[in-house]
């Protein structure tokens, strides 16, 4: 795991950005692992303006979202699917149909859930999946106790999370209670992780995710097996981190981050 940190959260969220550019440029029939969420609209916004910039080319590229909630059809302003169109999708020279997402209307949530992995193997894997971090530690909608080794499934989301999203709803509790969730170990089979934590209130979780014991209570621990992951954070969400002055040696010292500092 590498660690880096940036004075502010925009350049967090621009870092974050052009590390899944240049990735794209390496590769263009990528495959892009993507997430929702607060923190991943400014990363969609950087992204956006890449590509006008004709800097990023998103036509080749197939991307596979981490999950969706069960019983909001895409239509739905809350469904991760309509997230993904108004923040990104329709701002980006990609096509509707390489892009991926759990249905949430699906009636066989078992079937939901192959279907699902199928779709990632047969299209070879992702090449880098983009994740934020819940209050709760989650990754994806893999909540405390998710199996490090779970694939895509429905789950029951917890009251930490419930909390952290239904202020989005309207009313409040009509936020579905339960999600599809790529599994932990469907996430950790992507070649690249990169994850990107902002804001002071995320200091904590941040923390036990990336200096704590891997464990099932906190499902961002689990990044620690995975062979090449970048977790990108802003100082306020660093500000509990002990290694800092090693993490920002290896930033200032090594090749692979010059074009980055
Ligand atoms: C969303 C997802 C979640 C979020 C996490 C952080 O697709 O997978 O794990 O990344 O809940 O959400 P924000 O950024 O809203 O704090």
């Amino acid at each position: 795991m590498e660690v880096i940190i940036r004075p502010t959260t925009k350049e967090a969220v621009n870092l974050t950005a052009r590390l899944i550019a240049a990735a794209i440029r390496r590769k263009p029939f990528f495959k892009l692992g993507l997430a929702t969420g607060a923190t991943m609209e400014a990363v969609y916004a950087d992204l956006a303006a890449m590509n006008r910039a004709k800097e990023v080319d998103f036509s080749r590229v197939v991307t596979f979202n981490l999950d969706e909630y069960i019983g909001l059809p895409p239509e739905d302003p809350n469904s991760y699917r309509y997230y993904m169109n108004r923040n990104l999708f329709s701002k980006i020279n990609i096509d509707l149909g390489n892009t991926n997402l759990p249905d949430g209307m699906a009636k066989d949530e078992i079937a939901e859930g192959q279907r699902y992995e199928k779709a990632i193997r047969d299209a070879g894997g992702i090449d880098l999946q983009l994740l934020g971090i819940g209050n709760d530690g989650h990754i994806g909608f893999n909540e405390p106790i998710s199996s490090l080794g779970s694939r895509t499934r429905s789950k029951a989301l917890t009251p930490a999370t419930y909390a952290q999203n239904s202020v989005y709803f309207n009313p409040p509790d009509s936020m579905p209670k339960r999600a599809f969730t790529m599994g932990v170990g469907t996430i950790l089979e992507a070649a690249r992780v990169v994850m990107l934590i902002t804001g002071k209130k995320k200091a904590g979780i941040a923390a036990k995710a990336i200096e704590g014991p891997i464990t099932a209570m906190v499902t961002g621990s689990a990044l620690q097996l995975h062979p090449s992951t970048v977790v990108v954070l802003d100082e306020a969400a660093a500000s509990e981190l002990k290694q800092t002055e090693y993490y920002n040696w290896v930033f200032a010292n090594e090749p692979e981050w010059k074009p980055y500092r």
